[in-house]
């Protein structure tokens, strides 16, 4: 279903209990559904928001258009999490219904202030000539999950940027509050404005100046700007739309890029000595990347599976993306890794020596080692005749592959259907999560992430070994009772 901007934008209280029926059952009928991921119960999921640690639990909302698979009116949903493998929604919503935020409740970042959370976000405003007032608002959520919104405006338009101007990231460094904000100048470039909280008051900001990580100001806008700390280096990440290739070659039609720095100096909001852009992803799904600094100190994040003006073969089942696993961040070697949490190991309810099979439910994961001198073409989500998602394992010629355009329902092909990545020639493992349309390939313990979605038909179940050899695990999965 094609949806009108009247229909984008119409209020949620207007849309009938037997049209969400309708689309209710539509979605749960999806031969796709997952197993272990966040997704919708109807209608579009994209960026994760406020992902934090509140009263004693995980707290992870996402942005929500309800009505279908189309980008409307979003919202925010609640979920929570005591192991950051299960969450459970709650049915705390953040709701696009005030004068600040009327046109959507659009992304941003939580962090607690007493005993309160507080979530920065953007609202996204239009008036009657459909011009867009984007405001940074806030609201505060109590330990009962009621909502109170805060009525005013938290970090206006400057005038310096066009209204592209969203997405608040609230964090603390050595102490202080600060926040960034992804923009667009006047030139129509992507930039990251930089705010610090006035005597640590999350409503009193200042602008420092706009964010020094050596922009090369080829992209049309940053979204989701998100800055965390590991060992001590300041590590961002974010989505520089439009980005020139000619500075990192990329597929998707949006990337979602980092860069680790030696330090950060907030008086002159420096990242001091970046690295050159790297991609965070190499798969074809991977876009709004959220992370912060927990209290323990580690750096999570988590991904939004989808990427924004990609159709999907769900949107006929009326809802569309998901939420990837949660990934801990590390530095090792100079080089970011990123590894689902110890706790997804719980999940596992058997182990089996790695070995081809017939048939699986699609939903397990396998660790498998390749020689340095060996290679391995395996097959995921494979039918009778091997035809799958293609997995190339090459130490021997440096380069690890995947080709998704035998598997299932075709899509994005204005894409490509392929994505590598380099690795050095050593043993190489892949730790490979597969959830009926999901998959999550981690190669070297998160030293290489593939990320991405296929939409298998109903034979392809199998894993087949088309040439070399490798050991390892398989291990069948299980989340248990889910709801969404
Ligand atoms: C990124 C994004 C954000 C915005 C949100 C709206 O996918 O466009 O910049 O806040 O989605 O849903």
């Amino acid at each position: 279903m094609a949806f009108t901007t009247e229909e984008r934008y119409r209020p949620y209280a207007d849309w009938s209990a037997d049209y969400i029926d309708t689309i209710r059952n539509n979605t749960q009928s999806s031969p796709w559904r997952t197993n272990f991921h966040i997704e919708t119960p109807h209608g579009l999921l994209n960026d994760p928001n406020g992902f934090s640690y509140f009263n004693g639990k995980w707290t992870l909302f996402y942005q929500y258009f309800p009505f279908g698979a189309a980008h409307g009116l979003k919202s925010w949903v609640h979920t929570e999490s005591t192991d950051l493998v299960h969450f459970e929604p709650t049915g705390t919503m953040l709701y696009p219904d005030t004068p600040l935020d009327s046109h959507g409740a659009y992304s941003g970042s939580a962090m607690q202030f007493d005993d309160k959370l507080f979530l920065f976000y953007t609202g996204n405003v239009r008036d009657e000539n459909w011009v867009r007032h984007p405001y940074q608002i806030g609201a505060l959520m109590d330990t009962d999950g009621q909502i109170q919104k805060i009525d005013q405006v938290l970090i206006e338009q400057p005038t310096d940027t066009t209204d592209h101007f969203r997405d608040p990231q609230i964090f603390n460094f050595k102490g202080n509050y600060y926040t960034i904000v992804g923009g667009q100048n006047l030139d129509e470039k992507g930039i990251i404005k930089f705010y610090k909280a006035v005597d640590n008051d999350y409503l009193n900001w200042e602008y420092v100046a706009d964010l020094n990580f050596d922009n090369d100001l080829t992209a049309y806008m940053m979204e989701c700007p998100n800055l965390v700390f590991i060992d001590e280096k300041p590590v961002l990440l974010y989505c520089p739309q439009g980005l020139d290739k000619a500075v990192l070659d990329y597929d998707n039609i949006y990337p979602n890029m980092y860069k680790i720095a030696q330090s950060f100096d907030p008086e002159t909001a420096t990242m001091v000595n970046p690295s050159p852009l790297e991609q965070l992803d190499y798969g074809f799904e991977c876009y709004a990347t959220q992370a912060f600094n927990a209290p323990d100190g580690r750096a999570l994040a988590v991904s939004w599976l989808a990427l924004p003006d990609v159709e999907y073969p769900t949107d006929r089942y009326d809802y569309q993306g998901c939420l990837s696993l949660v990934k801990e961040l590390t530095i090792k070697d100079g080089k970011l890794y990123q590894y689902p949490v110890e706790a997804i190991t719980s999940l596992r309810t058997d182990s089996q020596a790695f070995a081809a099979k017939a048939e699986t439910n699609n939903v397990y994961e396998l660790e498998v080692t390749v020689e340095a001198d060996s290679s391995l073409d395996l097959v995921l989500f494979a039918d009778a005749n091997g035809h799958g998602l293609k997995l190339t394992i090459d130490p021997a010629n440096e380069r690890v592959s995947l080709d998704r355009k035998d598997c299932g329902e075709a899509f994005a092909l204005d894409f490509g259907t392929e994505r590598h990545c380099e690795i050095d020639n050593q043993p190489t493992t892949a730790n490979i999560f597969i959830d009926k349309s999901v998959f999550e390939i981690f190669i070297n313990k998160g030293e290489k992430v593939f990320s991405g979605r296929v939409f298998p038909r109903k034979d392809q179940t199998g894993i087949a070994v088309l040439a070399g050899k490798a050991t390892g695990h398989y291990y069948p999965l299980d989340y248990g009772r889910k709801t969404n």
